[in-house]
């Protein structure tokens, strides 16, 4: 939810703090900050704003360097975003500095009794509680850093991700995790600390991610010692190479990273489908499913839970499993699964699908699930990330980095492990013949090829974006497969244009719903199932005769609909299962020309943040 960044070592610390805080930003975007030490003392600089501000404001001292500092990217929890909230927050001598991404959840407990002992708070946040707790225990046990940090985390609860200096061990860099992500980069004589890995893939692809409840007290002239927050044992990380390209999370020349992101489209599909799609032979190939095959057979009832864009393929998902391998699903929201006593045990698969892998909500759902039995099927996108190792099998989508906040090449490589998953159970099932096994192989082979087809309709969809950028209500309807894609629709169109939208059933509208449809309501509809199409047709005549504004998503060569509807938007035919792949495209768009004509921040819209790391 935030974004954490350290540097020890021999360079200057700043560029390479400032520059990891900007790849970072997506995490959280309200304020930024940057504790230095400059070989006499620490020297602190934050602001409410993005990094340019801060930045900004740097720019204008004469100096701010040091080769050891710490850095903060925000996404307000405890307190406004303000320059006071803003990280890093420091003790009350003002010797140690810390930031902090996560919550303590007992802060305002210790807050008390730390008021009680003298202490005193400027800001509103549990990490200047949590800093003066450290404080506490440093000064009441004598100690060192590195044990009063691990003293206080025992005393807290919550998640957190932290990094601290003091200036009394200004040579060592004192960080911990638990539920919150952390990983150190190794160079040479040298340690980078980042939320992930982007701050230091300039220096080194060289990391440690650390485990949930380790922590590092990374030095200078000393081997950094590793070991658990619980108790005081050792523990020996694995280093680990990094594959990431770095090309991948630069612009290449687009606007925005959204708009980038939906255009890679066709080749995430095919990232995706690399290595498991053997057409020659004529067989899916995944690891996950193969090694634990017993278990997806014999299995009743699959659980399948995630949040916001990802719950969405979770919904298309319980089609296609349902319709294809003909297996129970349920999808639940992993907020509401994590509190609702799940009826769950040892024969239930639980698949958690997640692009960061690190949204508390999802990671708490299958530790639950986990912990009744349950066998745990992980779909991420960022590789090593906490859920894709708590898992206990599962398929990375490699998509490849996702920065803009709203989700959408993400979107699409989910469904397509999740489609892949149901074709290769329906056959092992024995529900599908192999023709029509391989009917489904062959059409998703085709898919990437079409949904290159539908972004060339981007010059078309701006032109409509136009049109209804200044409408307040959006309704987005469809069926079936379409229906989950209605609410990713209205879903990319709230976060990013800050226009309310709903997504609804096509069949439901008439049970509320149309109350609404006045001229001012634009309606989208995804018009491009057979099965339905008479029902939706009746559904767009029942609009337009309220005379509501009608965009309609149709395959090409409609006839009936696209007479009705005030723009129509035409998209390659394909398989019912497979219409998610080219109906979702250009909703993305529409929403983006929407957000870009109104003037919205695409890539970091207001309040959000890329990965929800606390609940
Ligand atoms: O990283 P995850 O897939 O677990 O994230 C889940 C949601 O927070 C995420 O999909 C969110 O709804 C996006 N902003 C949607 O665009």
């Amino acid at each position: 939810m935030c974004g954490i960044v350290g540097y020890l070592g021999s360079k200057n610390a700043y560029p390479i703090i400032l520059e990891g805080l900007k790849r970072l930003e997506y995490r959280g975007y309200d304020s930024a900050g940057i504790c230095l030490y400059n070989g006499n003392k620490l020297i602190s600089n934050k602001s409410k704003g993005k990094i340019s501000k801060l930045e900004k404001r740097i720019s204008k001292l004469k100096t701010f360097h040091g080769n050891i500092g710490i850095g903060h990217t925000r996404w307000a929890t405890h307190g406004e975003p303000n320059d006071k909230n803003s990280h890093p927050h420091s003790s009350n001598s003002n010797d140690i500095h810390i930031v902090h991404n996560g919550i303590i959840e007992n802060y305002s407990a210790v807050k008390e009794e730390l008021i009680n002992k003298g202490f005193h708070f400027h800001s509103e946040t549990d990490t200047e509680v949590l800093v003066n707790l450290i404080e506490y225990i440093q000064i009441k046990e004598n100690v060192k850093l590195g044990e009063a940090v691990q003293l206080a985390l025992n005393q807290v609860i919550g998640a957190y991700s932290i990094a601290a200096i003091d200036i009394k061990k200004p040579d060592e860099i004192v960080v911990a995790r638990l539920g919150s992500p952390l990983c150190i980069g190794v160079g040479k004589d040298e340690y980078f600390i980042g939320s992930d890995a982007t701050p230091f893939l300039d220096y080194t692809k060289k990391a440690i991610y650390l485990k949930d409840g380790e922590m590092a007290i990374i030095r200078n002239h000393k081997p950094t010692q590793y070991r658990k927050i619980a108790d005081d044992s050792f523990t020996n990380p694995t280093v680990e190479k990094l594959e990431i390209d770095l090309a991948k999370i630069q612009k290449k020349g687009f606007d925005h990273f959204m708009l980038k992101e939906i255009f890679e489209q066709p080749s995430a599909v095919i990232d995706t489908l690399r290595g498991r799609l053997r057409l020659k032979k004529g067989i899916i190939k995944m690891s996950g499913i193969d090694d634990f095959i017993d278990k997806f057979l014999s299995t009743n009832k699959i659980t399948i839970v995630a949040c916001g864009t990802s719950w969405h393929a979770g919904l298309i998902a319980e089609y296609m499993f349902e319709k294809i391998a003909k297996i129970s699903v349920e999808v639940e929201y992993a907020s509401e699964f994590r509190y609702r006593n799940p009826v769950i045990d040892k024969s239930d698969i639980v698949i958690a699908i997640s692009q960061s892998g690190e949204t508390a909500d999802t990671l708490a759902a299958i530790k639950l699930a986990k912990k009744q039995g349950a066998f745990v099927y992980g779909i991420c996108n960022v590789v090593g990330s906490t859920i894709s190792r708590e898992a206990d099998a599962g398929s990375y989508t490699h998509a490849g980095p996702e920065i803009g906040v709203a989700s959408t090449k993400a979107f699409i490589t989910q469904i397509t492990i999740l489609f892949l998953i149901a074709v290769k159970l329906g056959k092992s099932r024995g529900v599908l013949s192999s023709k029509q096994f391989r009917e489904y192989i062959y059409e998703l082979n085709s898919i990437k090829k079409k949904i290159t087809k539908v972004l060339s309709s981007n010059d078309k969809i701006k032109k409509i974006a136009a049109k209804i950028k200044n409408a307040t209500n959006c309704l987005y309807l469809g069926r079936g497969y379409n229906f989950p894609v209605a609410l990713e629709g209205a879903l990319k169109l709230k976060e990013i244009s800050y226009i309310h939208a709903e997504g609804y059933p096509a069949a439901e509208m008439k049970h509320g719903p149309i109350a609404l449809i006045d001229k001012n309501m634009p309606s989208i509809i995804i018009a491009t199932n057979k099965l339905y199409y008479d029902k939706i047709l009746s559904n767009v005549q029942e609009i337009k005769s309220r005379k509501g504004k009608i965009i309609a998503v149709v395959f090409e060569g409609d006839k009936e609909i696209s007479k009705i509807a005030d723009y129509t938007i035409e998209v390659p035919e394909t398989i019912p299962a497979l219409t998610p792949f080219v109906t979702t495209i250009p909703l993305q768009l529409l929403s983006y020309h929407i957000a870009v004509k109104l003037g919205r921040n695409v890539d970091q819209p207001r309040n959000l943040a890329k990965s929800v790391t606390v609940e």
